[in-house]
């Protein structure tokens, strides 16, 4: 396929005139724009179809277009868009608030509605500040948790906060994010070494798969002993969940697999299908760190808790729930993630890792991953480019995508890395 099109590269121009350059990268055979979408096909502006294999960064699980969410979101929009944050609240806002506490472990009971990840994040870390009175946060390197200045604070990719180094004065506690082969039991102590001499430690924040670090996924066991080494140091563990929640790993939260349950739990993408929302959610004591309201929100947004991203929040729990899609996810994930070792025999792959539908094929450098993208592009596969180095190909795709999809998806990568070969 020739691509971009015509209508890409007409709205590529016109993009380089208008926005600020850093946003999109924008080159003679990249990007497309996308113009709709339905399940894990997209169509871009000159008509050519694509497979997603990103979910579009993990927020279509549930597909594109889900015809219940966008029922529930057209018609809330006909009834209340936005309600008054931290002053007059929505009844939707509720039934919301109830639906998470139901899927939720037990004792995650109180939550913190916001916007994006970040928000997310930023929330659960002046939580952790301010049950425990202390204001250092560890991570981990490697690990994304977005990009506003909290967030940043506990980012693990040196390239997002080297420019902002001014404002974030303080460096995070960085611990190594230990891989599947690791032993959890000297991965486990060498965090302790590293937390225990310090008590100034809010809390650690942790993704139980890191994603956009190259999708690594941690020995067995060793979350079991993060959570304690946290329990006895006193530190918040703060699981950030935004990518991998909402059945992506093959359960609900990434979490319950590890049989690990957080003091704060940080969810969104694909929480509200594509309408902005998310949440920090936590332990009832840690949460009432937070002060009564007299009247005045010491946090709090525009946007808190918005009717739209309610409405699609709770018709993409009802969605998922209905299609049971952390038992599709794990049954799809099983067979893509054979599929995907068997790309091992191509030499310029280094590795292949991964859970439930979240996956990463490491090639040899940065180069070769965006070449095997682009490639893939122009056979209708869509895939990202992901990892600390950008080595890795991320697969992603929707957890409704059909048999036969990920069966074509598969083969145009596996031709693509061959071609890259
Ligand atoms: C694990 C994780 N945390 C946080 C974020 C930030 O979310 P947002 O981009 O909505 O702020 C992301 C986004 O990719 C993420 O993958």
């Amino acid at each position: 396929m020739k691509i971009p099109g015509p209508h890409s590269k007409a709205l590529g121009l016109r993009l380089r005139a208008r926005e600020q350059r850093n946003v999109t990268f924008l080159a003679d055979d990249f990007p497309i724009f996308w113009d709709s979408a339905r399940g894990a096909i997209v169509t871009d502006v000159d008509g050519n179809d694509y497979i997603d294999c990103t979910a579009a960064f993990g927020v279509a699980s549930l597909g594109h277009g889900n015809p219940r969410v966008a029922f529930a979101v057209a018609d809330q929009a006909q009834r209340l868009m936005h309600g008054m944050g931290d002053v007059h609240p929505t009844e939707i806002r509720v039934r919301l608030l109830d639906r998470l506490a139901a899927i939720l472990p037990d004792t995650l009971t109180k939550a913190f509605l916001a916007t994006s990840g970040s928000e997310a994040i930023e929330a659960a870390l002046k939580t952790a500040m301010l049950f425990t009175g202390k204001s250092r946060f560890a991570s981990y390197r490697g690990g994304y948790h977005g990009l506003s200045f909290g967030a940043l604070a506990v980012s693990g990719l040196e390239r997002f906060r080297t420019p902002f180094a001014g404002v974030l004065r303080h460096e995070p506690v960085l611990l190594e994010y230990p891989r599947s082969t690791a032993n959890a039991d000297e991965a486990a102590s060498r965090a302790r070494e590293q937390l225990q001499p310090t008590d100034d430690i809010a809390a650690l924040v942790v993704e139980p798969i890191q994603g956009r670090g190259g999708c690594i996924v941690p020995p067995p066991g060793y979350l079991q002993h993060v959570a304690t080494i946290c329990r006895e140091l006193n530190i918040v563990l703060i699981v950030d969940e935004i990518f991998t929640g909402f059945a992506r790993t093959g359960t609900w939260f990434a979490s319950e697999y590890e049989g690990i349950v957080p003091d704060i739990i940080c969810i969104g993408k694909a929480m509200g299908s594509g309408v902005p929302i998310s949440a920090a959610v936590g332990r009832a004591n840690v949460m009432d760190a937070w002060p009564p309201s007299t009247g005045e929100a010491l946090h709090t947004s525009t946007f808190l808790g918005n009717p739209l991203g309610c409405a699609a929040a709770l018709a993409t729990l009802d969605e998922m729930e209905l299609l049971a899609l952390p038992a599709r996810a794990a049954r799809l994930g099983e067979r893509l993630g054979a599929r995907l070792e068997a790309l091992r025999a191509h030499s310029i792959v280094r590795d292949v890792r991964g859970r439930g539908m979240l996956w990463g094929v490491e090639l040899r450098d940065a180069g070769a991953a965006f070449a095997a993208v682009k490639n893939a592009l122009t056979r209708g596969v869509i895939v990202a480019q992901s990892g600390q180095h950008g080595s890795v190909i991320a697969i992603s795709p929707p957890l409704v995508i059909e048999d036969r999809q990920l069966e074509r998806a598969i083969a145009v990568l596996e031709s693509s890395i061959g071609a890259v070969a």
